[in-house]
């Protein structure tokens, strides 16, 4: 289907002030009506909150890895076509249903959704919403869910990375790299080895905090950090790429290191040979941090509730790569040669992005 916004262009508080709650009413929504297409902006109209339901005004939107892959029937969950992408978002509450006690209208707050948040606003179970802190603006709080979540799940309940240990993050640079990188350096006191695939990579997470670097475009990623740490290794390894460089990782692993596959950025699931794993008495270990969402609420909680508070401490900070207007739905990918995204996102997107190119 064609991309085209067609929006009325009111100003969107004329839209949030008409008529009663739920009546009548209209928002903006980004709609992926065809896979690998590019989205459309559509006005869509309101439903009444049921009982136990939150109406959210949605500020920001976080644009994710995922969002990419969903909008292209490449992720692991395909939702049912014409769908919303947007998995994070922050916002205010603008209404909710008569059982609901946790939140109030005007609070500000962070929601984590199925995908739906790339409108001008969603309605959402109250439980996957958590309250922003004061010194949390809505734009950097839109992007802690799903990179920092993922962090702290992978660092602190996986891993369990103490203070001191050496950590060797894979594509440093990427949105879960860095918050990675973030999380270990200041909050967990760790030793970071960032590995990128460009200097300029390579440069971001040192900026965010790392203590060395590795380029592994210009070579092996194992030698590198051999040469930093000696034939000791890395305590503990966080993966988003796979294949080679998953393997070059678990090789530098030290005596009972931990390696985390995080994701499969590269395209290639590596096959892990056991016998590394037994001759230096490693663990590799999976981590789908939506997953706990059914499987763990509590763990999954935790892992929001403290983004927040190390958000509102100061001992993280999130690195907006770019922020897109709802309208702005095409745009050039600068990593790796990435073909221009069929279904670029933005809802007034407090994007995440990886690449130094189109950071603004
Ligand atoms: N398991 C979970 O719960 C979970 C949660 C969040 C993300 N993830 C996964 O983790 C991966 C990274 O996510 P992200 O949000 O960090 O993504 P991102 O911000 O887009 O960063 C991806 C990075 O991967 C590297 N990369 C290597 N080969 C690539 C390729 N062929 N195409 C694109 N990037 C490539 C690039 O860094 P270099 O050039 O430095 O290699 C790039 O900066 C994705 O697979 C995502 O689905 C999983």
């Amino acid at each position: 289907m064609a991309a085209v916004a067609r929006g009325r262009g009111l100003p969107r508080a004329w839209l949030c002030r008409r008529a009663g709650p739920g009546c009548g009413r209209h928002y903006r929504a980004a709609l992926c009506t065809e896979l690998k297409q590019p989205l459309a902006i559509e006005e869509v109209a309101s439903r009444p909150v049921r009982p136990h339901e939150v109406r959210v005004d949605v500020h920001f939107c976080g644009v994710n890895f995922a969002d990419i892959l969903v909008c292209r029937g490449q992720y692991q969950e395909k939702p049912q076509l014409p769908f919303t992408p947007g998995m994070e978002f922050s916002g205010t509450v603008l209404e909710t249903g008569t059982d609901v006690s946790t939140v109030k209208e005007g609070d500000r707050v962070i929601g984590v959704s199925g995908f739906n948040g790339m409108a001008e606003e969603c309605i959402i179970d109250p439980k996957t919403l958590w309250q922003i802190p004061e010194r949390v603006p809505l734009r950097e709080a839109a992007t802690l869910p799903v990179s920092y979540g993922t962090a702290i799940l992978a660092l602190e309940h996986r891993a369990c990375t103490r203070p001191g240990e050496t950590v060797l993050v894979t594509a440093a640079a990427g949105a879960t790299g860095l918050a990675v990188v973030d999380v270990a350096t200041n909050v967990l006191q760790a030793q970071v080895i960032a590995a990128a695939g460009s200097d300029e990579k390579c440069k971001l997470a040192m900026q965010k905090g790392a203590q060395s670097t590795v380029n592994y475009g210009q070579g092996g990623l194992k030698e590198a950090v051999r040469k930093l740490v000696g034939s000791g290794g890395v305590s503990v390894a966080i993966d988003t790429v796979g294949g080679d460089v998953f393997l070059e990782a678990l090789r530098s692993l030290a005596w009972e290191g931990r390696i985390v596959v995080v994701g499969f950025a590269g395209g290639t699931i590596a096959s892990v040979p056991a016998n590394l794993l037994l001759l230096k008495n490693v663990s590799a270990m999976g981590l789908y941090w939506g997953r706990y969402k059914e499987q763990n609420f509590p763990v999954f909680s935790r892992t929001l509730s403290s983004a927040l508070q190390y958000c509102q401490q100061g001992r993280i900070q999130p690195h907006i790569g770019a922020v897109f207007k709802l309208e702005e739905r095409e745009r050039e990918s600068t990593s790796r040669g990435r073909s221009r995204l069929p279904a670029e996102q933005g809802a007034r997107c407090g994007a995440r992005s990886q690449d130094p190119g189109i950071m603004t």
